[in-house]
C-alpha cells in the first residue's frame, strides 16, 4: 500500500487536471500519465486504476468538489459488504477504494448487456444493508451500480449521509420492471450515449419541476 500512495503522489497527482465544468455533468480528465487508466467519472470526482494494482482503485475528487471527508465515513459506517467498495487509504484529494469489477448499468444500457433481475435485487439487499448501518441510500443511479457475472453491486455510497429524500433507485427500478423488461430487453437495444445523456437530463429537470411543485 505504501508503495502505492507513493506512485500516487509522484506520478499521478503532479501530472493530472480534472476540471468540474458544470457541477451536473461529469468531471473531464486531462494529462493522464502512462501507465495509468481512467477507470470512470462521475459529476464529483475521476477514478484511476494502475496495472501493478489490480485490487485497488484511486478515486480523485475535481478541486473545490466536497464530500470526501463524508464518503469515508460512509465506508468506516459500512464496513465489510460483497456488493459494496471499502475504503483502504484516504488522502487530501484522493481516496484508495477496493476495486469492484464489472460494468456500470448505464453501460450495459449502451452495450446492450441484459441486466438480470438479480442484479436489481442484490442492489436492493445492499441499500437495505445500508439503512441498518444507519445511513441513507441516496443517488443511486445507473452509474453508480454495477453488474458483475449476474450479480449487483453499488460503487457510489458517496452521498449516503445525506438525510433527505432521493428517489433516484426507486424511479429506476421503475424504469427497469415497467420498460426495460418488457421492451427494450427483449429487443436487445443498444442505448447510444447521446440517448443516455439525454434521458439523465430529463430525469434531473423532471425531478427538479416536480420538488418545486411539492
Ligand atoms: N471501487 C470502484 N471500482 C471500480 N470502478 C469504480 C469504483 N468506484 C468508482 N468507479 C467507477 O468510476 C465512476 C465514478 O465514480 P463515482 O461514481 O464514485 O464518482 P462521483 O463523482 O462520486 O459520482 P456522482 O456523480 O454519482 O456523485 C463510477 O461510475 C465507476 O464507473
Ligand atoms: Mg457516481
Amino acid at each position: 500500500m505504501n508503495q502505492l500512495i507513493e506512485s500516487i503522489r509522484q506520478e499521478l497527482l503532479p501530472h493530472l487536471q480534472i476540471e468540474s465544468l458544470d457541477p451536473h455533468d461529469p468531471v473531464v480528465v486531462r494529462q493522464l500519465s502512462h501507465p495509468w487508466q481512467l477507470l470512470g467519472v462521475g459529476n464529483y470526482a475521476a477514478v484511476f486504476c494502475h496495472p501493478d494494482y489490480p485490487d485497488q482503485v484511486i478515486k480523485i475528487y475535481a478541486p473545490g468538489r466536497p464530500g470526501l471527508a463524508e464518503e469515508v465515513e460512509v465506508y468506516r459506517r459500512l464496513g465489510s459488504h460483497p456488493a459494496f467498495s471499502e475504503c483502504l487509504y484516504a488522502g487530501e484529494n484522493f481516496l484508495v477504494l477496493k476495486r469492484l469489477y464489472g460494468k456500470t448499468l448505464y453501460d450495459c444500457m449502451y452495450l446492450g448487456s441484459p441486466i438480470p433481475r438479480q442484479v436489481i435485487q442484490d442492489i436492493d439487499q445492499a441499500l437495505a444493508y445500508a439503512r441498518n448501518c444507519g445511513l441513507h441510500p441516496h443517488d443511486v443511479h445507473g452509474r453508480n451500480v454495477m453488474m458483475h457475472e449476474g450479480r449487483g453491486l453499488v460503487v457510489d455510497v458517496s452521498d449516503f449521509l445525506h438525510q433527505d429524500a432521493c428517489s433516484a433507485w426507486d424511479d429506476l427500478k421503475k424504469a427497469y420492471y415497467w420498460l426495460y423488461r418488457p421492451f427494450l430487453c427483449p429487443l436487445r437495444l443498444r442505448i447510444p450515449y447521446f440517448v443516455l445523456n439525454f434521458v439523465r437530463r430529463g430525469y434531473r429537470f423532471l425531478r427538479r419541476l416536480t420538488a418545486f411543485r411539492t
